[in-house]
């Protein structure tokens, strides 16, 4: 590779190296509010290293064709997209796939959205997103893993597997792209792109593992984020682009920006185009995503000594490399392929991975009385403005996904309810009556949400009549596609108010009432949660949605999903994640009294803490045994629960394992996840879960972010969820 790089590069114009560096967008993934012009005379002229938005063997064939026969040096092009979540058959959004608490169907998920990506010409995907989010206002929390440093970092290594696969150049495999390097999760109040401000050492603890993880995994590229860390941008942040990436963890991909965070580092206060992309280049990143900043000034910052020709040939080598490893010099055309883009998209087996992968998705918040599973008999009531509707099955980023292609609730309740059972169906209510709202949702014209023509009154009116005549209500409610996702922050988290007065009014029937809640983020559920019979999350489940709801529903599969990000009572406590310190004034978890760390009107707690998710069955846990309670150096410790299955039905359950380390150099959180393993138990079976523990998960980045264990005491849970575990506790020397 490095000497066919070299020979190529000694051919090349520094025009035509800093071309490389070039990522124009074409066709309709503009996520930003400019567009690229003129992008094929720059295709032929050697200023294009890489096209983002273009898809499907005819056109990318058409575009890779100006490249490799019209430009000077026939320089192949690299195509990339979001394909976040699946690429033609969708997969539940990546919160809910989180959700699963399974790399190994993360990693299905991925491989399956590469081959089908790579079938239609793509070999890069702008995923994983690995940020951690511990604020459910930012929509963007549906597109991560939740608040888990340690979890995050499996699943986002799993996917990087999976996109990628053994061999980055065979022709079903595509490069990932890691992002939002970094920190891009903790913009404040949960306003999207904005502004980020922690300690290095919440960094190095909480925010950078999963990146690092992913890195570890072999990640080809990365992008960096739009958001300050430190004050300076990450897209021109050389202690982030280089300092801790290629320096501490030795990467050696690329990095491209994020859409235009190149020329937006204008508005961040950084200088003029000129200089904003010569302190991009310095920092350490390769490709410019959208802004051209580095085409148009590059060589302008070079004579004037800004930026030097070893940068510029520097970030050109990558970009070259990339397409090396992908292939791209060996055959242009490997990823475009009419021939496996008939075959091997939206097959059954993928469409079937996608309905289990969701269904292991889904998590169970509440079952009163047992009430699920459903009896396929009686009058089964299906009510609200998802129970119909196949738009808003996929959630958000679906570039190639068609909605048109999904199944409903309806239609997958149908399917499985036998002839003894009655499926009734009113919509109830729209998603939302605020228009301002609907504006906002409806981006770029498109008609995600649209207005029934009836009055609040007489939709819920109907739902009522419908709910009186059936034995059982399914209110399927919540958000719609495009409330979460990029630039999708709300400030209420509540269900919406139309949506809410319908569920009152199906309350007020006396009937029992199961919430199949659909959403993308944590959603503020103290009133349901107390009113309500059940409730289902689903999330956005993808193509198989209805299928994969029935299977829950009917109890052909049993509920296994757990919480990757909590669910606060009230948007007030945000935010809120298990894994905080303990403050000087930690509140006792009773009531509220005066100077200690609590509101006056709500309680500390979540609503629903990380990890938590029930089962049609219930699991008991025996007492934690520990192999021993004195340690001294690279020892290992076994800490085993036994779990058995209490209820009627076969089940999986999987056994987090939490540590606390209570006196520390510095402060310390409560407990950390530091490891969980998701076993199958038939009613009425045992097993005994062991943990392996060892120093390396005592380790932390103390105030000289230096990374070890601190000799002491240290608390040992295990437990269906963070809260509730058994306990014990070592005492381990050094
Ligand atoms: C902006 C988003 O922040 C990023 O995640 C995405 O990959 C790019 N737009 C390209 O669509």
């Amino acid at each position: 590779m490095d000497a066919y790089v070299s020979d190529l590069m000694s051919k090349m114009t520094v025009e035509e190296k800093i071309g490389q560096l070039n990522l124009p967008v074409a066709g309709f993934s503009m996520t930003g509010t400019k567009e690229s012009k003129g992008v094929e005379e720059k295709i032929r002229a050697g200023q294009v290293g890489g096209i983002f938005g273009a898809y499907g063997p005819e056109k990318v064939r058409k575009i890779q064709e100006i490249a490799v026969n019209e430009s000077r040096l026939k320089i192949p092009l690299i195509f990339g997209l979001d394909v976040i979540h699946g690429h033609r058959t969708i997969f539940p959004i990546p919160l809910g796939m989180s959700a699963t608490w399974e790399p190994a169907l993360l990693e299905r998920a991925s491989r399956i959205a590469a081959t089908e990506a790579s079938a239609e010409g793509l070999n890069w995907t702008f995923s994983p997103m690995v940020d951690i989010a511990r604020d459910p206002r930012w929509g963007r929390i549906s597109e991560g893993n939740g608040e888990d440093p340690y979890l995050g970092g499996v699943l986002g290594a799993a996917m990087v597997k999976g996109y990628q696969g053994d061999n980055l150049s065979a022709n079903n495999t595509i490069m990932s792209c890691v992002k939002h390097y970094g920190m891009y999760g903790a913009g404040e109040a949960g306003r999207e792109y904005n502004t980020v401000d922690m300690s290095r050492l919440s960094m190095y603890n909480y925010y950078l593992p999963p990146y690092k993880a992913t890195v570890e995994a072999g990640t080809g590229s990365m992008m960096s984020s739009f958001n300050v860390v430190d004050g300076i941008p990450a897209t021109g942040n050389r202690w982030l682009l280089t300092n801790v990436l290629r320096n501490e963890w030795k990467f050696n991909g690329f990095v491209v920006s994020d859409y235009t965070s190149v020329s937006e580092m204008v508005n961040h206060g950084m200088g003029d185009l000129q200089e904003v992309s010569a302190l991009a280049l310095r920092a350490g990143l390769d490709m410019d995503m959208v802004s051209e900043g580095l085409l148009i000034t590059l060589k302008k910052s070079l004579d004037e000594g800004k930026v030097t020709q070893q940068e510029i040939d520097q970030a050109c080598r990558r970009i070259l490399e990339a397409k090396y490893k992908l292939g791209l010099f060996e055959d242009p055309f490997r990823y475009v392929s009419e021939d496996r883009a008939a075959k091997e998209i939206m097959t059954p087996e993928n469409r079937q991975a996608s309905r289990e992968i969701a269904a292991h998705s889904f998590v169970l918040l509440k079952n009163d009385k047992q009430i699920l599973p459903l009896q396929k008999k009686g009058t089964i009531a299906l009510i609200g403005p998802f129970a119909n509707n196949k738009r808003d099955m996929l959630g958000t980023w679906v570039i190639g996904g068609e909605w048109e292609k999904s199944v409903s609730v309806m239609e997958g309740v149908q399917a499985q309810a036998g002839a003894n059972a009655r499926i009734t169906y009113a919509k109830g209510s729209n998603i939302t009556e605020d228009k301002e709202f609907i504006n906002r949702l409806n981006f770029f014209n498109q008609p995600m949400v649209t207005l029934d023509g009836r009055t609040p009154e007489a939709m819920i009116q109907e739902a009522v009549n419908t709910a009186r005549n059936a034995d059982v209500v399914v209110a399927v409610v919540g958000e719609s596609q495009s409330m979460s996702g990029e630039s999708s922050s709300r400030s209420n988290i509540d269900i919406p108010e139309s949506q809410k007065n319908l569920l009152k009014a199906l309350v007020k029937t006396g009937k029992p009432v199961v919430l199949v809640l659909f959403t993308g983020r944590p959603l503020t559920l103290t009133w349901e949660d107390a009113n309500v019979s059940a409730i289902l999350n689903v999330w956005a489940p993808g193509t198989e949605a209805g299928n994969a709801i029935a299977d829950a529903l009917f109890g052909a599969y049993n509920p296994s999903g757990k919480l990757t990000a909590t669910f606060p009572r009230t948007v007030g406590q945000i935010p809120l994640y298990y894994n905080h310190l303990n403050t000087g004034r930690p509140w006792d978890g009773k009531e509220s009294t005066k100077f200690k760390s609590n509101y006056l009107d709500e309680s500390n707690d979540p609503l629903y803490p990380f990890g938590y998710g029930l089962s049609y069955t219930t699991f008991e846990y025996g007492d934690l045994q520990l192999s021993k309670t004195e340690l001294t150096g690279a020892e290992t410790l076994t800490a085993t629960v036994k779990v058995t299955n209490t209820g009627k039905y076969d089940g999986e359950e999987t056994v987090q394992l939490y540590i606390g380390d209570p006196a520390a150099s510095v402060s310390r959180p409560v407990k950390e996840l530091k490891g969980f393993q998701k076993i199958q138990l038939k009613a009425g079976e045992s097993k005994d879960v062991s943990f392996s523990i060892t120093p390396e998960q005592l380790s932390f980045y103390n105030s000289d972010l230096r990374y070890d264990w601190e000799a002491g005491e240290f608390n040992i849970y295990v437990g269906t969820n963070s809260r509730d575990v058994k306990a014990g506790k070592v005492n381990w020397k050094k």
